[in-house]
């Protein structure tokens, strides 16, 4: 199998686990050795940050973002969402900047710009689409680029690729090609970091996917999986978050009828997870950028295929509605205990989506204290 400049790549029988993970032990921990691909990174936050980081300390790295307040941050060694490490920031060789030229001096690009909903719950896929046209008008012949932005399948090849062939008048094969390897990383773990787990990844071709893997499998520990097309790497993505989603809900809606009953969830739980096969999921509220959004774009997908994505879209309004249920019972609590509603009290304690993370946008605790303050609540954080 040769890689994208025609050079050998390493005989993949040799180093393929049981469950179809590709360890390139010899390749991980080293210098990248034979691909000389210099990288840029279009979007330095939660998720694009941390992989700089990783690949700055194997080669030299351009991060790219539009955003000149994070990039006086970054330069200035302080990453304010915390995944980051001072320290460790200023011992990596990245260089940061907000001029997007600095694109075409790499020819492996990865992009990792939001993908949220809008007010109507759809994609929006904007961001994602302007990123690839900036990706597209500074691109130099022969690169590689690679979205980590979790979208529904088909997004990269369908919707990126077309904006890239636009304006660079670039060919898709001939003169650039794309990959999609997902990030899985969990804001907050310290346990699962970016080089423990494992990298699902994908490319348009033989060639561009031998180079992907050995571009990964130079940081990540854990090995990566080689998807057989990018619309199956997209999809694994997606549902990876629907399942966690689809679960929660689950054990919202038993909580609301033991709630009803007189039983406490949490001790159900404890007795039902003895089995061995019962999983572990908790009852709370669903909120952050990944597990509350990212349901709704195989949902979109999914009508838009002719198929309505009942269960999906359940888990979703199930779990959008704890917010609201939370407090009713609060409420329902005080007047159970005669305590007076009008001009309570409420300590709220904690505000972002979960803990040990400092982001709070789509955090339901917002949620949660707009609906106490619509209550006639005062509201403490
Ligand atoms: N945060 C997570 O836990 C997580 C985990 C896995 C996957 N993801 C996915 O990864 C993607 C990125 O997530 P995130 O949490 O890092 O997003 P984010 O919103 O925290 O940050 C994205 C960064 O991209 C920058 N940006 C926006 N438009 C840009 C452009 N045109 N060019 C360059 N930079 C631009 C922003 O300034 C920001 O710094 C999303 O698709 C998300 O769903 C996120």
């Amino acid at each position: 199998m040769s890689g994208i400049n025609g050079k050998t790549a390493p005989d993949d029988s040799t180093a393929i686990d049981e469950k179809g993970i590709f360890q390139e032990a010899d390749v991980t921990g080293s210098e990248i050795r034979y691909i000389n691909r210099s990288m840029c990174i279009v979007g330095l936050d939660y998720v694009g940050l941390p992989l700089a980081v990783e690949f700055g300390k194997k080669m030299q790295v351009t991060g790219y973002d539009i955003s000149k307040e994070r990039i006086k941050q970054l330069k200035e060694g302080h990453d304010y969402t915390g995944e980051v490490s001072d320290s460790e920031l200023r011992m990596v060789k990245i260089d940061f900047t907000f001029d997007p030229s600095a694109i075409s001096k790499s020819n492996f690009v990865i992009v990792a710009v939001p993908t949220p909903i809008d007010e109507g719950k759809k994609p929006d896929l904007n961001i994602l689409k302007k990123a690839a046209e900036t990706v597209d008008r500074n691109l130099s012949k022969g690169s590689i680029i690679v979205f980590e932005s979790t979208v529904y399948p088909r997004v990269t090849e369908d919707i990126c690729v077309p904006i890239i062939e636009w304006e660079s008048g670039f060919q898709y094969m001939k003169d650039f090609k794309v990959g999609y390897p997902p990030e899985r990383i969990n804001p907050g773990d310290k346990e699962h970091t970016i080089t423990g787990i494992v990298k699902v990844v994908s490319g348009c071709d033989e060639d561009s996917l031998e180079t992907i893997v050995e571009v990964y499998g130079s940081i990540i520990k854990a090995g990566v999986y080689k998807a057989p097309s990018i619309k199956v790497a997209e999809a694994a993505k997606v549902i990876e978050n629907i399942q966690r989603d689809i679960n929660i809900a689950l054990m919202n809606e038993l909580k609301m009828i033991f709630d009803k009953i007189g039983i406490e969830t949490e001790e159900v739980l404890k007795a039902a997870k003895t089995k061995w096969n019962f999983l572990n999921f908790h009852p709370g509220l669903v909120g952050g950028h990944c597990i509350s959004v990212d349901p709704y774009y195989l949902a979109h997908m999914a009508t838009a295929a002719g198929h309505y994505p009942e269960m999906i879209l359940a888990g979703r309004w199930i779990n959008d509605e704890m917010a609201g249920y939370g407090t009713s019972r609060i409420i329902k609590d005080m007047i159970r205990n005669d305590l007076p509603i009008k001009g309570a009290r409420v300590l709220v304690l904690g505000a972002a989506f979960k803990p040990d993370v400092k982001d709070l946008r789509n955090s339901k605790v917002e949620d949660s204290v707009s609906i106490r303050e619509n209550s006639c609540l005062a509201i403490r954080g």
